[in-house]
């Protein structure tokens, strides 16, 4: 059955003196696929990182609620072990830890058990492969040298290997060819069921291919300023955000 796994109420968050995100709502539900769009410097990244507990990303005002409990005050590895994950949109080079390792001490981290070696291989080779990333890619340093679409596979691979309740894709579409697309979209699909959600920070909506979205929101103004079916990406994609503000849209 749903049930409420992100509730986020009134959240103002800023970067050093500077406010970047006010009065937000946003409540995502297990089941659920949430599309996040918006001017570019809206605050879509901003979102993402205060809902995993960015240090730099203060919550002045407003609380997040992860299925029922208050996780504001939380840092990032208590809130990815219940299950939150953030790709970025900017994946960091992290030298002297292998992507396999990497992949590997994350499932424990999470998990709180350490993973049966054979199993969890088996399991990473087979997510590679389906991803249509490089098997020798495991052992190298993560993120290290990788094309900008091979980083955004990798985020794509941590997400199936860890398997979070709440998945948030910030622009993991952007610097993928077209096939990498297909075959990252269907990583989706793949991970995509009833007991979690995602949210997909997108641009171009490519990566939606063949996912049921319940809802688009418009982020503007440093707050969520519409939110729509799926019908509204194809509405901006035509009419660009322009077109909501001549509404009278609430900001
Ligand atoms: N660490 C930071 N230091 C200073 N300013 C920041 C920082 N992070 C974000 N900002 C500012 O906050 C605003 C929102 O940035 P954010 O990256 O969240 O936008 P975005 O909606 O993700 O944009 P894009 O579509 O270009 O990715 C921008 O004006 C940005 O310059
Ligand atoms: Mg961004």
């Amino acid at each position: 059955m749903s049930h409420e796994l992100l509730k986020i109420e009134n959240l103002q968050v800023g970067v050093e003196d500077k406010v970047i995100l006010k009065q937000l709502d946003l409540v995502i539900r297990s089941g659920e696929t949430h599309v996040l769009m918006g001017p570019n410097g809206a605050g879509k990244s901003t979102l993402g990182y205060a809902i995993m507990g960015h240090p730099q990303y203060n919550v002045c005002q407003g609380k997040i609620f992860f299925e029922g409990e208050d996780i504001t005050e939380e840092s990032t590895d208590v809130r990815a072990k219940k299950g939150i994950f953030l790709s970025f949109q900017n994946p960091e080079e992290v030298p002297g830890i292998a992507l396999g390792n990497f992949l590997r001490v994350s499932r424990e981290a999470v998990t709180g058990e350490p993973p049966r070696i054979l199993a969890f291989q088996k399991e990473m080779k087979s997510t590679m492969s389906a991803l249509e990333i490089n098997p020798d890619y495991a052992a190298r340093y993560l993120n290290v040298g990788f094309s900008g679409g091979e980083k955004k596979k990798s985020e794509i691979l941590q997400m199936l290997m860890l398997n979070p309740k709440l998945a948030i894709l910030d622009e993991t579409d952007s610097g993928l060819d077209v096939d990498a697309v297909k075959v990252v979209s269907k990583g989706i699909r793949q991970y995509r069921s009833e007991n979690n959600a995602l949210l997909i920070i997108t641009h171009n909506a490519k990566i939606l291919e063949g996912l049921p979205v319940d809802y688009v929101h418009v982020l503007a103004n440093g707050t969520i300023a519409h939110t729509g079916d799926s019908s509204l990406i194809q509405t901006i994609n035509e009419k660009g955000f322009q077109f909501l503000e001549a509404g009278g849209v609430r900001n």
